[in-house]
Order: C-alpha cells, then structure tokens, then sequence
C-alpha cells in the first residue's frame, strides 16, 4: 500500500485520540504542579481539577476501546512483522494503562474519603474503603504506572515523528 493510498483512522477515532492526547498532556501538568498529598488533605483546587480531568478520562477511554472494536480498521501499514508487533503492542498497553492508571487513582481517592464525581455532577461510587490499606498502596502503583504510561507515550510520539520524518509513509496523516 503506496503512501499516498494509506486510508485514514476514522473521524471519531481522530477526534477520540486527539481529545486523550489534549486531556493527559493537562493532566500531567496538573498533577505535578497540584500540592503534594498527605493523609487529611483535602480534594479542592488543583487536586479537584486532576480527579475530574481522570475520570473524564475513564469515560473516554470506555467510548474508544468500545470503538476500536466497532469501528472499520484502517488498512493494514507496510512493515516487517516485528515492527507490526511493536506497534500493536504499544497501542495494546496504550490503551490499557490509560484505563488503568486513572481507576488506580480513582481507588487511592476513595480510600482518602474522598467523593468522586464525573464532569463535577455525577457522582461514582467509592472503589476502596475509607483508609483501606490496599487503598493506600494503589496511590504508590499510581505513581509508577504515571511514569510508565510517560515513557510509553514518549517512544509512540517518537515512533510517529520518525514514520514522518524519516520513513516518510504517510502513517503520520492517518491520524491526522
Ligand atoms: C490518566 C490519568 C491520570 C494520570 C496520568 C495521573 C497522574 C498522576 C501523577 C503523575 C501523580 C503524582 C503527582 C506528584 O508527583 O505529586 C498523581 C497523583 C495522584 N492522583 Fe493521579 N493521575 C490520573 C488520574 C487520576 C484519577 C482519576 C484520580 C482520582 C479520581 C487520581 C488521583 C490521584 C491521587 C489521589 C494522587 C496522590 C497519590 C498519592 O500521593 O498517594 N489520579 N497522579
Ligand atoms: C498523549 C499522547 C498520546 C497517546 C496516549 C496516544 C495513543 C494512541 C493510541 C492508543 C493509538 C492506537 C490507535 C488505535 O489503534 O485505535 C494511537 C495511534 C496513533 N497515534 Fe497516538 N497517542 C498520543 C500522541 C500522539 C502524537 C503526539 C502523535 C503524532 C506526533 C500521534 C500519532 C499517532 C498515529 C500516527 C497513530 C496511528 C498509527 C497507525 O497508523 O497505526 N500520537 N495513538
């Protein structure tokens, strides 16, 4: 399949995957410059924004993985099978730890005692006791998983720019 033939991603999946990216490059910034945590703090200012910047996420992510298995597949890009594989398993865990990082804070959130709210109106039930232990330990997972779901980011935008720049076979304009 010649570049210039390469079919696009649909317009939802398009506008889904640039609304994620939107939204997670604000929640990073965000969560590094909200206050630091401790036990009795409370969920306002900042830290309100980074649970419902999160759980808008969550709701998201639900709409696109029940797309990716609806939508028509874009035609299937030129490479080798391991370069396929590599692909294919970044976007595997792409999706994955979008879906996972923010319930795992969702769980260290409610074992604060803090409600949990959807677009700040609806609210979502507690995923953890108030002051569970396991509760406790998923704030720690959330952080590490935060920095793995960076790097995975970083070698997808990287791969991206060198289909672009360098192999220069329009995968780039798929998305775009
Ligand atoms: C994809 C979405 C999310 C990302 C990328 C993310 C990222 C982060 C990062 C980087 C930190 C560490 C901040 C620091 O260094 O001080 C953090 C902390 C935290 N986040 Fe998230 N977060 C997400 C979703 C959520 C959601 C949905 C909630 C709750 C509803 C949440 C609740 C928290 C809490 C409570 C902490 C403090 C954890 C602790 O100190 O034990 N996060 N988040
Ligand atoms: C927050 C950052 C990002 C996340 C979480 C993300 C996530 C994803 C995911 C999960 C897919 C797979 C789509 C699917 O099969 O449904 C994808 C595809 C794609 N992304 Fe991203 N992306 C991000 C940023 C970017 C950026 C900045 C670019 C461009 C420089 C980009 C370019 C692409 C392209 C071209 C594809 C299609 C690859 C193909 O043709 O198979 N992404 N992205």
């Amino acid at each position: 399949m010649s570049s210039a033939t390469l079919s696009k991603y649909d317009p939802f999946a398009r506008l889904l995957h640039w609304l994620i990216v939107v939204l997670l490059v604000a929640q990073y910034v965000v969560a590094w410059t909200m206050p630091d945590i401790h036990r009795g703090t409370q969920p306002v200012g900042l830290i309100t924004w980074h649970l419902e910047l999160g759980t808008a996420i969550i709701a998201i992510m639900i709409v696109r993985i029940v797309w990716r298995f609806i939508r028509r597949e874009p035609d299937v890009v030129e490479a080798t099978p391991f370069m396929r594989q590599v692909a294919w398993l970044t976007h595997i865990l792409l999706y994955v730890l979008l879906f996972v990082e923010p319930v795992l804070g969702w769980i260290n959130a409610s074992s604060r005692g803090w409600s949990v709210t959807l677009f700040g109106a609806i609210p979502l039930p507690p995923l953890s006791a108030t002051g569970s232990a396991l509760g406790h330990e998923m704030g720690d997972v959330h952080q590490v998983v935060a920095w793995a779901l960076l790097g995975l980011v970083g070698l997808h935008v990287a791969a991206a720019l060198f289909h672009h720049f360098f192999l220069r076979d329009g995968v780039l304009r798929r998305m775009a």
